[in-house]
């Protein structure tokens, strides 16, 4: 794996969750690693515990994804290494509300941290690994791409340009030797899903992904792209919305993201 995909990965949004998961999956597999987050406190932490459990090199960047610069700032600070693993991880929604109910500046920082500067990722780190002809790309996505849905707006939308993103980079790179998977995840047992729950006074029901199987099942899949979708009984297939017309899906996706807030206020 090391030869395949290091000697350096980055995790963008690797303190804690699915990227801190995946930081310890790859640092497992003799891969050193660079986490990328804002809370440093946090970030020094996870890094401390990876280097004790694993022996290899952790460098910390505390950084926000979703302002200017941040992604040219990144390239700067590890100008110096060889990055064979792009994990781009950083992308949950904080509050699930009507478009109308969210200030204009957290759509567009939420757009910025999982549309602009996921782009400018995979533009900076693949250009490398395209020489080399070897490397990975893992960019993150959500069951939410697969349709539109009311509360969802942003965030559904900015991970469908996650899940082409990372399609199309695939069929361009895939002859040179770079992986690219999009990863779709369902509802995960992370820090941020349980503050967003507690944020919305909802509880949701129904099983969470354990982030560590997550990163584990996608790190022994990076082959097996376009598109990974964990937890589903056909993971390299298509929308669990198969042949439903778009506005039909559509409301199959407003019913769940609302089914969810039901539930919770009758518990
Ligand atoms: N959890 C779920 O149920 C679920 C479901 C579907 C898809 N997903 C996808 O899975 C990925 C991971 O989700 P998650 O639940 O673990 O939450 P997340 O908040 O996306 O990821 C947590 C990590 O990202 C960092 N982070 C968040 N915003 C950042 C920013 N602006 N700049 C730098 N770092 C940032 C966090 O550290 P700091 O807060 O310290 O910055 C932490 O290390 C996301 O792409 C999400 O869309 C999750």
């Amino acid at each position: 794996m090391d030869s395949a995909y290091g000697p350096w990965g980055i995790v963008a949004g690797g303190s804690d969750g699915v990227g801190v998961a995946f930081a310890h999956g790859m640092a497992a597999r003799g891969i050193n690693v660079v986490l990328v987050a804002r809370r440093v406190p946090v970030l020094e932490a996870a890094a401390d515990e990876i280097r004790a459990r694993h022996g290899v090199e952790v460098r910390t960047v505390g950084l926000d994804l979703s302002a200017a610069g941040a992604l040219a700032e990144l390239e700067q600070l590890t100008s110096d290494l060889e990055v064979g693993l792009l994990v781009y991880n950083a992308g949950a929604d904080t509050r699930s509300a009507a478009f109308l109910d969210k200030d204009l500046d957290t759509h567009l920082e939420l757009v910025h941290r999982n549309c602009t500067a996921v782009l400018e990722a995979a533009y900076r780190f693949g250009p490398p690994m395209v020489a080399r002809g070897r490397g990975a790309v893992v960019l993150v996505t959500s069951g939410a791409a697969w349709a539109g849905g009311a509360t969802l707006a942003t965030y559904g939308a900015s991970k469908a340009f996650d899940l082409i993103l990372a399609e199309s980079l695939w069929a361009e790179w895939r002859s040179s030797g770079v992986d690219v998977l999009g990863l779709v995840l369902g509802r995960t047992d992370t820090p941020s899903h349980r503050r967003m729950r507690e944020a919305d006074g909802e509880s949701y029901g129904g099983e969470l992904a354990d982030p560590g199987e997550v990163a584990e099942e996608a790190l022994a899949h990076l082959a097996d792209g376009p598109t990974w979708i964990h937890g589903s009984e056909n993971p390299t297939g298509g929308s669990p919305f198969g042949a439903l017309s778009r506005r039909d899906a559509v409301l199959a996706m407003s019913r769940g993201a609302s089914a969810n807030k039901e539930a919770s206020a009758k518990r």
